[in-house]
């Protein structure tokens, strides 16, 4: 009991977290707090231990807890606010989201098991303010379900791709809209999404709306069945497999009879793009699938 009590006021104490700046430390207090504190006092209670002293410890963890989050939800909503008025985007946005998600000196930031970091919490702070949608309709066997692109790699592809007034980007699969949301607010650039789960598509509209970004579209429709005809740069979070992918990319080669397109992937669907004849490979990660992808036509 008296480890609860001290872990508790370990994190009570640490007036660092309650600095608005310390994103990071504080996801690892909030996760603490949740998995090595309040859940050992839920096994300790579910196992004859029920007293009040340990009713009270969960009380104060959670109260911990709740002061924690209410810095986070402060920040993302006075972030949203300025957003809507256009003033964070561009350098700004990144110098802002950079100064609470810091990488280390090697340049990297912790990452889980699946490949996502605190980069990937600050975004989704950021961006999922409702309940995630369930989909509603049934995906064909070739069709991949919605698993988001990590925000690091969408950084990424906004300082590669360098897009100009003059380009329209399109994510093909754009589930939850992330990806043309960070390009519109790093770049300026008119950003669309194509996306097939209607769910989905209302969802990322509805994000876009309440940001204030008019460049930002989301279009529900299948990839094979869009209309690109202003599209100069594409990306893929590998949304599809086989059939589909090939009738996509013999669009963008038709695409590519009028105009030099550019498309940048990630996932699986790599290694098959580069088998493509009409692309050039100008990226170094041959092979490397969960690498950015870079490819333009030729
Ligand atoms: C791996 S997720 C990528 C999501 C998004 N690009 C991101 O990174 O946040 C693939 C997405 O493609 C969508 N999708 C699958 N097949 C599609 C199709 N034929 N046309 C449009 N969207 C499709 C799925 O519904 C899913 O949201």
């Amino acid at each position: 009991m008296n480890h609860i009590r001290s872990d508790i006021e370990a994190v009570e104490k640490n007036t660092a977290l309650y600095d608005e700046k310390r994103f990071v430390s504080r996801v690892e207090a909030i996760d603490f707090i949740e998995f090595n504190v309040i859940d050992r006092i839920e096994g300790l209670l579910q196992t004859n231990h029920a007293s009040a002293e340990l009713a009270a410890w969960k009380e104060a963890a959670e109260s911990v807890k709740r002061r924690l989050e209410a810095i986070d939800h402060a920040l993302f909503q006075r972030l949203r606010a300025d957003i809507r008025m256009g003033g964070c985007t561009g350098t700004t946005f990144k110098t802002l989201v950079e100064d609470y998600v810091r990488p280390d000196a090697s340049g990297r930031r912790q990452q889980d098991g699946s490949g996502y970091d605190s980069l990937d919490l600050f975004i989704n702070g950021l961006l999922l303010t409702q309940a995630l949608p369930s989909e509603t309709k049934s995906r064909e066997p070739e069709m991949v379900y919605y698993q988001q692109t990590p925000a690091r790699i969408i950084f990424e592809l906004a300082e590669k791709a360098q897009l100009t007034e003059d380009d329209a980007f399109y994510d093909l699969g754009s589930g939850l809209g992330h990806v043309p949301i960070l390009l519109n607010l790093l770049s300026g650039a008119t950003a669309k999404g194509i996306e097939f789960e209607p769910a989905y598509c209302d969802y990322a509209r509805a994000c876009a709306a309440d940001l204030n970004l008019p460049r930002v579209e989301f279009i529900n429709a299948d990839a094979r069945a869009a209309d690109y005809a202003a599209g100069t740069v594409f990306f893929m979070y590998t949304p599809f497999r086989g059939r589909i992918l090939q009738d996509v990319l013999a669009k963008l080669r038709g695409e590519s009879q009028s105009r030099r397109i550019r498309l940048f992937t990630y996932g699986p669907c790599t290694s098959h793009i580069s088998e493509q004849s009409w692309l050039m490979r100008i990226d170094q990660h041959a092979d490397y699938p969960y690498k950015l992808g870079v490819f333009s036509s030729r």
